[in-house]
């Protein structure tokens, strides 16, 4: 019996972790930022792939049965590796599940035109994990996919909401709507991202959707606990919630209330004993 973990390689995934809690607010979790070490965004699969299992491993050692990769990073670079080879080791009873498949199996349901917009990370695009996925469930959806490399770091700073923001807002809009003019939906595919929401949905032109994936990564975790029984009666019901970062944690609880929207008090994972 355990909490349900969820990790991201930084604050981001307190974005879904809110939605979550609203979703499934029985359960307790446990929250990782490997802040120490993000942003993961740039670095390469292998650096990924380690990082986040350790960090999977340590939350597993925490108790819990359950891991949320809440990161698109992660999911897009880690996920499949994890499930397929390092689990059956390590963890056969235990799972990790990731936030790409959810989105994709329901974007198709969005879009009128057929033709999907896809912003994340520089490592989620070469992944091409989305087009992937997407092909699988939707196969005439046109996808197209634009990397926003400075927007991380703009919210990580917490210069999100400043004027400065509003060019590269502006520059990725630009671009991934240059690639056509039948996109009507369009998908938030980084977690740290609805934290721009504001100022993407200003530079936005009317009639597209835009996709935030807190809300539907929340309400697949319920269907999967559901489908799951075996699993949901492995959960811990107390209601708690544990924070946990590889970074300072005074400056973690500051950022993090901007994400969770309420104030944590975290605890400090030392990224060198992981
Ligand atoms: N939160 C990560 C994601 O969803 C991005 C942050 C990073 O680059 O580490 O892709």
């Amino acid at each position: 019996m355990g909490p349900i973990g969820v990790f991201d390689s930084g604050y981001g995934g307190l974005t879904v972790l809110k939605e979550i809690v609203a979703e499934l607010p029985q359960y307790d979790y446990i929250y990782l930022g490997d802040n120490a070490r993000a942003p993961y965004g740039n670095r390469g699969f292998d650096t990924i792939h380690t990082y986040t299992l350790q960090c999977v491993k340590k939350l597993f050692d925490m108790g819990c049965p359950l891991v949320v990769l809440a990161c698109n990073t992660a999911s897009a670079k880690a996920l499949r590796t994890i499930q397929q080879k390092d689990l059956p080791h390590i963890a056969p009873d235990k799972r990790v599940l990731g936030v790409i498949r959810p989105t994709t199996e329901m974007v198709g349901t969005i879009t009128q035109s057929n033709e999907v917009a896809i912003l994340a990370t520089n490592g989620t695009v070469s992944s091409q994990s989305y087009p992937i996925e997407i092909a699988k469930f939707f196969p005439d959806v046109k996808v197209f996919q634009q990397a926003c490399p400075m927007w991380v770091p703009l919210i990580e700073n917490n210069e999100h909401e400043n004027e400065g923001a509003d060019y590269f807002v502006k520059e990725y809009l630009d671009k991934i709507l240059s690639q056509s003019n039948n996109i009507d939906t369009l998908v938030l595919a980084c977690t740290h991202y609805p934290l721009l929401l504001r100022k993407i949905k200003q530079h936005l032109p009317a009639g597209i959707t835009v996709l935030a994936q807190g809300k539907i990564v929340a309400r697949s975790l319920k269907d999967y606990l559901h489908r799951h029984p075996e699993m949901e009666q492995r959960l811990t019901k107390t209601g708690t919630r544990s924070f946990n970062t590889t970074d300072d944690p005074g400056i973690f609880d500051q950022m993090a209330e901007i994400f969770f929207g309420q104030k944590v008090a975290s605890a400090k994972i030392d990224a060198d004993h992981l």
